[in-house]
């Protein structure tokens, strides 16, 4: 266990907290309760959604409305979220010293996973404006458009706008770039093992701390939007057996005389 911790926070962490003075309160409050807040909102959240509001835990699909730009939209969306969702696994769970044990080095690495990266952040980003273009102009999509759908969409359009934009500025489209897996990801892994090193933020650039604020916020109101449909992926569809179809046909009945209720139904 305790090689694992060490592996996680990895041998650049002490090197970040020398060359980095004492975190203000700002960074204490940013870098460390906030995080914590976000994690017991969404997990104490989901459980009281699930308590209280069983029947609403739901997509609320409008599919039924509008198929057309939905067809294309969704897919986008949902396979370039989760895309994305692989992508943050792995760039800040994973840290460089484990990849450099396998003979990546940092740039190869970079390389690989650049784009990747791009086409991942820019698929999400054209579904997400197709989704909102689509709920918008659709008459009867717009009247069943909630406020709570409404903020939902601020708070995620505004996670992932930024995401897409640190994707791009670390990438080094704009300038030299930057290695968010030696502050970035320091941080992240450092909240998950309760051994916090708010430091290792406050001296990343700032959109990535814009960023990951946008992305805490987001988990903050998670459990009270339509985002919960996200934790009811239904994965038993995949082993459940298949739901037979058939037709009723009168010669199958045999001599069994029809039970009340089950009389067939005329279809001319
Ligand atoms: C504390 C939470 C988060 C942290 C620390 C974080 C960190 C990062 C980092 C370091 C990148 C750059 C990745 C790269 O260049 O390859 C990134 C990109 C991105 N993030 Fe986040 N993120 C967080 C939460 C979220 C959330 C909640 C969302 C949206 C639901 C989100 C959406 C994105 C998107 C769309 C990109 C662009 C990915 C791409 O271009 O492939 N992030 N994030």
């Amino acid at each position: 266990m305790n090689i694992i911790v060490t592996g996680l926070l990895a041998a650049e962490v002490s090197t970040t907290s020398a060359e980095v003075a004492e975190p203000s309160s700002l960074n204490l409050l940013l870098w460390i309760a906030f995080p914590y807040v976000a994690i017991a909102t969404i997990i104490v959240g989901l459980v009281w959604r699930y308590r209280y509001d069983k029947f609403g835990w739901t997509t609320r699909s409008s599919q039924s409305y509008e198929n057309k730009i939905m067809h294309v939209a969704s897919p986008l969306f949902h396979y370039g979220i989760i895309a994305v969702f692989f992508g943050h696994i792995l760039g800040l769970m994973i840290p460089e010293t484990w990849t450099e044990a396998i003979g990546l080095d940092e740039h190869t690495y970079h390389m690989l996973t650049l784009p990747l990266s791009l086409i991942a952040g820019a698929a999400t980003l054209i579904g997400l404006i197709m989704l909102i273009f689509r709920r918008r102009t659709t008459a009867q999509v717009f009247q069943r458009t909630t406020k709570n759908d409404k903020v939902m969409y601020v708070f995620l359009g505004a996670a992932i706008l930024l995401g897409v934009f640190t994707s791009w500025a670390a990438s080094g489209i704009f300038d030299d770039g930057h290695n968010y897996r030696e502050d970035v990801a320091v941080w992240f892994r450092s909240i998950l093992i309760f051994q916090p090193q708010p430091e290792a933020m406050a001296s990343a650039p700032a959109y990535f701390q814009i960023h990951a604020v946008a992305g805490m916020l987001l988990f903050c109101i998670w459990p009270f939007t339509r985002l919960v449909h996200v934790f009811s992926v239904p994965l038993q569809y995949l082993m459940r057996p298949y739901v037979v179809y058939r037709k009723k046909s009168p010669h199958r009945s045999g001599n069994r005389t029809t039970r009340r209720g089950w009389e067939p139904t005329r279809t001319d």
